[in-house]
């Protein structure tokens, strides 16, 4: 089939979909200014890979560095606007309340500035802190604290990005959420995921073997095309407008 009628036939399952849930990663923010975790680092960072830098153990190294280049990536993502994409997927929610749960890997808070509400945010929240060493904050974590990063006055421990650094487990509540939405669904719509980082990863095969369709839509080939029913070769705020936008 061509592409136009690979789309037609998506959006036809969409609309037929009791419930739809859609997987995103990086690419659905690409076009909002946002670089993708495996495009080439910029500038000061170009000789960092993120695996260098989003650990626990880099924080505990090299603090300043760690909390720097999670401060760049802040000015970076509060610059940016949400993309054509996002708005599609808050829009399509709007209208059809309790059809779509939006799950996502990333940390740039695009889904919930468009609009989207209950986002499923499996990899935490860049523009949120916690304490490195408590799970839950000891004190006011917001008060300024001495230096930077700063360290908590009362019990040393150092702020950290909420985020889920390489090695850490996921927030597990978000994660089974996730986990029951891709096996409930009807479609699962994989958009701007290169597919490399499980658990994220293995929705698309849960919503596969409990009988889902599961759709792909990427620029580029992914580790997930071999489990999709259809890929969508294109880029994500141009196709999820074209199968969201029904009324
Ligand atoms: N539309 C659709 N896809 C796009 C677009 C676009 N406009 N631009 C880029 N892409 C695709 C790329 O081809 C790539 O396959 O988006 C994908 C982004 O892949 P990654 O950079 O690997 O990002 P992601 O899959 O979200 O990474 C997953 O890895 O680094 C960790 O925790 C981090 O959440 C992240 C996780």
């Amino acid at each position: 089939m061509t592409v136009a009628q690979d789309l037609a036939a998506v959006r036809e399952r969409v609309a037929a979909a009791r419930h739809l849930a859609v997987l995103t990663g990086a690419g659905v923010s690409a076009e909002s200014g946002v670089p993708t975790f495996r495009d080439a680092q910029t500038g000061l960072w170009a000789r960092f890979r993120p695996e260098e830098l989003a650990t626990e153990a880099a924080f505990r190294a090299h603090p300043q560095r760690v909390w720097d280049w999670y401060a760049f990536r802040r000015e970076r993502v509060a610059e940016a606007q949400p993309n054509a994409g996002h708005l599609a997927l808050a829009g399509f929610a709007r209208r059809h309340p309790d059809r779509l749960t939006l799950i996502t890997q990333n940390v740039d808070g695009l889904h919930q500035r468009a609009g989207s509400t209950g986002v499923l945010a499996l990899h935490g929240q860049l523009f949120e802190n916690a304490w490195l060493d408590a799970p839950q904050p000891c004190c006011d974590l917001e008060r300024e604290r001495v230096g930077s990063p700063s360290a908590c006055a009362g019990c040393g421990n150092l702020r950290r990005p909420a985020v889920v650094w390489f090695g850490e487990a996921l927030p597990l509540k978000t994660l089974a959420a996730a986990q029951q939405a891709a096996r409930a669904c009807d479609v699962l719509l994989v958009v701007g995921t290169s597919g490399q980082v499980y658990p994220a990863a293995g929705l698309a095969q849960t919503a596969q073997d409990a009988g889902a369709h599961v759709v792909v839509v990427n620029t580029a080939p992914t580790a997930l095309d071999a489990v999709a029913d259809v890929v969508l070769r294109g880029s994500a705020a141009l196709i999820l407008p074209e199968l969201l936008s029904f009324k």
